[in-house]
């Protein structure tokens, strides 16, 4: 069975509420059509409930089954407006600048999610990722535990011989730029996290670099060395080695070659990229050069789900992010 239909599966087994803030885009109407009659999620559409019935009985598709809430018009918003001030004033927010934030979908959803209201959210059909991610950053914030929170992306790949059976997870590849090896370390246990909870893996998780074990000197190696230090102590029961070039961590023999009696090495079906432009570009040449299926970014470390969907995305894309979140609202 596909890893989507299995998670698929997960969500239908306990149906959690997902809040879709772009309640007004086609494609978000015709995925909420699909994800009610299969029995994904309870879904809350945001926008003007008359535009939405419309624009789906134009489609010819049916959301009756979905609460459709206009932030503006909303009995809640003056709740929302009141702890959205309450979490931002040290920041410098006033009761006026909350009160015009919650009118917005995208912040409306968030404090829906926030307020217990909703179990997750998915958002980003026609949101840039950085104006999707801020206000989740700024009001969910990471979970309890976590200094950081980051992205991964659940990988299928049609060679069953790497991971487990063709099952990856890859980090961070959406979030954090420049990770210090503080953020590293922090991103490798919720990697291992999103493994067991998403992929249903048991994680052998390698930090990755140019170099192995030492073979490279360099500023960049050391970050991903003293991460590895790092992560130890935070997770000292997880399976995780580094630094490893991406062949030793995934290649049995040359996993053998270079790190001789590690844990992780030739076996790895969980890699953490130094950074944001190795994880973004690596993600992105397995995709399009394997044949792979990547399912993300999937925000991790974060206190509740809320996961950000590319602008070029189909109807089954956002179905499958949906799935996603809901199963991630089962804890
Ligand atoms: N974890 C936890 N909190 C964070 C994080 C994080 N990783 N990043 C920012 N925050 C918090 C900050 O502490 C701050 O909180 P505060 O206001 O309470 O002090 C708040 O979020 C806003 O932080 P800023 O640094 O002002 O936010 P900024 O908008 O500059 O950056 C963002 C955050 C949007 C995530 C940025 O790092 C970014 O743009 N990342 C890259 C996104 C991207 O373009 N990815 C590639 C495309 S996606 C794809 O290809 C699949």
């Amino acid at each position: 069975m596909a890893i989507i239909d299995k998670i698929k599966a997960k969500a239908r087994a306990d149906v959690k509420r997902i809040v879709l803030p772009e309640g007004e885009e086609p494609r978000t109407i015709r995925a909420a059509a699909k994800i009610l009659e299969d029995g994904l999620a309870n879904l809350t559409l945001l926008g003007n409930p008359e535009k939405i019935k419309a624009m789906a009985h134009e489609a010819g598709v049916c959301v009756c089954a979905a609460d459709i809430i206009d932030p503006a018009a909303s009995e809640k918003a003056g709740e929302y407006a009141a702890a959205l001030y309450e979490i931002r004033k040290a920041k410098g927010m006033t009761e006026e600048q909350a009160a015009k934030l919650v009118a917005d979908p995208m912040y409306y959803g968030v404090m829906m999610v926030k307020q217990g209201d909703a179990d997750g959210l998915v958002s980003g059909a026609i949101h840039s990722t950085g104006d999707m991610l801020r206000p989740a950053l700024q009001i969910i914030k990471a979970k309890k535990g976590m200094k950081t929170v980051s992205s991964c992306f659940l990988m299928e790949c049609p060679n069953k011989a790497y991971g487990d059976d063709g099952i990856m997870i890859f980090a961070d590849c959406a979030v954090i730029p420049a990770p210090t090896a503080e953020e590293l370390a922090n991103i490798a246990v919720a990697a291992a996290d999103s493994a067991r909870s998403l992929a249903g893996i048991e994680p052998r998780v390698a930090m990755l670099s140019f170099s192995t074990k030492g073979s490279a000197k360099h500023d960049n190696v050391t970050k991903v060395q003293e991460a590895v230090a790092l992560a130890h102590e935070l997770a000292p029961e997880l399976a995780l080695d580094g630094e490893l070039q991406l062949d030793a961590a995934i290649v049995p023999e040359v996993g053998e070659l270079k790190a001789k009696g590690s844990a992780v090495a030739g076996k790895a079906n969980t890699l953490v990229f130094p950074d944001l432009q190795a994880g973004n570009i690596g993600y992105k040449l397995v995709q399009r050069l394997a044949g792979a299926e990547a399912y993300g970014p999937i925000l991790q470390g974060i206190a509740k789900p809320c996961n950000d969907l590319s602008r070029g995305c189909s109807v089954d894309d956002i179905v499958a992010t949906v799935a996603i979140t809901a199963c991630q609202a089962q804890g």
